[in-house]
């Protein structure tokens, strides 16, 4: 059991909106088929000139607003993503530019992918228990329509834009992670991978030619994997925290495809209404989708404090994991 609280959420997603219509214009899909096939009916899409870091900073004005703290508060700064502004500096950094904070506290990315949140959530944990520091700003965020690959029907479909952060701090009170449970199999890290653009395959004219930049993914091999493994995470972080579905009030999983949430929930016996489901306006935005969903329901009132939340996710890696509060 981690003694740390959750005091702030915020989120912010790029006022652009694209439709299943939409897509159906421009490409041989269908409302219909990706509705039914994984949820999402729209999703957001950043400005050409709105990079990473610009949605984590609003985002994260908000948090750092709800926990009714300024942010000269924050201790460390952190933001799970995979299209990180640059290859470096880190993300975190150009968020501590953007938040005005001079105070010189460390600041670093975390990469796993979809499970980077929750990651970044146990190691926030840890220090916090450790005494390393007080208050950390946790951030997950993408633009991942920047590295979608338009001409692929199979993985454009289903990827979206927008920054979820909160604020972590130490608990005094019953607020708690009460338990925790983390993996990763790097034997399968080709299911789903950005090809080029790092020290394996650098950049060069022949890697943009062949869209060597932008997602790829083997969906029906990764879809397999994600239900056995979110339902594993689930099942153990319960167990983990000696509780089972019916303690849970509500479960906010990682948004990749409305089938893999249901397959979850009927394996841990949560019901639907106690489920968050996000993915229909926000589509997959990876290590952003537990954050951004966290802000809604606690805006709309969905969480009390008192309240056992699970969490829990699935990415590329494989990375996966799974937590619960009391919140
Ligand atoms: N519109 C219409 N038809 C399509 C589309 C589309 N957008 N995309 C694929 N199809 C077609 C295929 O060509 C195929 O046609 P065929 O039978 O004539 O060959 C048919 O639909 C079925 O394709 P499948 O790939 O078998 O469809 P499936 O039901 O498996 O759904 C999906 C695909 C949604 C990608 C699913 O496999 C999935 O959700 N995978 C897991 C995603 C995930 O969990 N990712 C992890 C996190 S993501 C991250 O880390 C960034």
């Amino acid at each position: 059991m981690f003694k740390v609280k959750i005091t702030g959420t915020g989120s912010y997603l790029p006022k652009k909106v694209l439709t299943n219509f939409d897509l159906e214009k421009t490409m041989d899909t269908s409302d219909e088929w990706i509705r039914t096939r994984t949820g999402i009916r729209e999703r957001h899409i950043a400005a050409d000139d709105e990079a990473t870091s610009d949605i984590v900073a609003k985002a994260a004005e908000k948090a750092i607003d709800m926990a009714g703290i300024t942010p000269k508060d924050i201790d460390l700064i952190m933001v799970a993503t995979i299209t990180p502004d640059n290859a470096f500096p880190a993300t975190a950094c150009w968020v501590q530019k953007h938040l005005g904070i001079d105070t010189e506290i460390p600041a670093f990315d975390i990469g796993a992918a979809c499970s980077g949140y929750l990651y970044g959530l146990i190691v926030s944990a840890g220090m916090i228990e450790g005494g390393l520091v007080d208050r950390i700003l946790l951030c997950g965020a993408e633009t991942l329509t920047k590295i979608t690959n338009w001409d692929d029907r199979s993985t454009c479909v289903l990827f979206g834009d927008g920054a979820g952060c909160t604020v972590v701090e130490k608990s005094d009170g019953d607020s708690a992670i009460l338990s925790s449970y983390w993996g990763a199999d790097g034997r399968l890290g080709d299911l789903l991978i950005q090809p080029a653009g790092g020290s394996r395959m650098p950049a060069s004219h022949k890697t943009v030619d062949e869209n060597l930049h932008t997602v790829s993914m083997a969906g029906n091999d990764v879809y397999k994997y994600a239900v056995s493994k979110m339902k594993e995470s689930a099942m153990e972080a319960l167990r983990r925290a000696n509780l089972t579905g019916d303690d849970v009030d509500l479960y906010i999983p990682h948004q990749a495809n409305i089938r893999i949430i249901e397959a979850t929930i009927k394996r841990a016996g949560i019901p639907m209404e106690k489920t968050s489901v996000t993915i229909d306006h926000i589509a997959n935005i990876s290590a952003a989708t537990v954050p951004i969903s966290l802000d809604e329901a606690v805006r709309e009132g969905r969480l009390n404090r008192g309240d056992i939340l699970l969490l829990t996710v699935f990415g590329g890696g494989f990375t996966w994991g799974g937590a619960v509060l009391k919140w």
